[in-house]
């Protein structure tokens, strides 16, 4: 990977530091010491991340099994494993997948591991800009069939002040019936707000988590699909043994919704 001025090595990424916790190797001291830190205080976050992932798997394959075969990445992150397209092609081989982040690294490395493979591309765009976004998204994925619009543990990083909820209809407005919403999201329902803090204190994207009752609100013209918002554990599980004695302690919510 060659020099870049838009990587900003003092500072830690979300990216990165999600990268960290989940095992992978694009990260920096910068965000391992904030990870470090985060796990001193929680050390439950790095299994909120994994639940978080494995969410990701069950949700592509919930909207594959529907024959959802257009999906949009929103905030993918530095690939890892299960990414979105591997897990749809286990469903249909001809699935294409756009991925959108806004960190040059995350971008850059999906390109490198995605090489030459015509059924998905990247984009670089900050998701607050649908307008963008769905004009690089159009040159792959065909807007008159369904997509998959997913924005997994993403809209924590959009702050109230960019209205997440109008950033998410402008994209449900770009989609036709039978499109998906997929989200995850931060909350601090039952939780102390110290991770909120350090990620406002230490990196370029403060975090702000969100009540069940608010992520809800982000599925206004969405059908949610059973079991509605919850725990990222209690999402469709693939066993009753994921789930645990404590759900509530996974700091995350979970839901899908179908544009009628
Ligand atoms: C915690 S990671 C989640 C990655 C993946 N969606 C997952 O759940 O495994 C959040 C990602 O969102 C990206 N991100 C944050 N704000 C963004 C924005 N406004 N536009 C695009 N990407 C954004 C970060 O760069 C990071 O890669």
């Amino acid at each position: 990977m060659g020099e870049r001025s838009d990587i900003d090595l003092t500072r830690p990424s979300a990216a990165r530091v999600y990268d960290y916790y989940l095992g992978g190797a694009h990260n920096f001291a910068v965000d391992r010491e904030m990870a470090r830190q985060a796990i001193a205080m929680w050390p439950e976050v790095p299994l909120i991340m994994q639940a978080n992932r494995a969410f990701l798997r069950r949700a592509v394959e919930f909207c594959a099994a529907r024959g959802v075969d257009q999906f949009l990445d929103l905030g993918s992150g530095i690939p890892t494993a299960g990414n979105v397209h591997e897990v749809a092609r286990t469903a249909n081989p001809e699935a294409h997948v756009v991925y959108v982040d806004s960190d040059p690294i995350a971008v850059t490395y999906s390109r490198t591991i995605l090489g030459d493979d015509r059924r998905t591309a990247v984009v670089q765009e900050d998701l607050r800009d649908p307008g963008a976004v769905l004009a690089a998204a159009g040159e792959l994925l065909d807007f008159a069939r369904p997509v998959a619009v997913m924005m997994v543990a993403v809209l924590h990083f959009v702050p109230d002040g960019d209205r997440p909820e109008d950033v998410v209809a402008a994209y449900r407005d770009a989609v036709v019936p039978g499109s998906h919403l997929v989200v995850s999201h931060a909350t601090h329902d039952g939780q102390a707000d110290t991770h909120q803090e350090l990620y406002r204190k230490r990196t370029s994207t403060p975090m702000t988590m969100r009540s069940a009752d608010r992520v809800r609100s982000l599925f206004a013209g969405f059908e949610l699909v059973e079991p509605g918002v919850v725990h990222l554990p209690r999402w469709r599980p693939s066993s009753p043994d994921d789930v645990g004695d404590h759900p509530e302690r996974f700091a995350g919510l979970a839901a899908v919704g179908r544009k009628p």
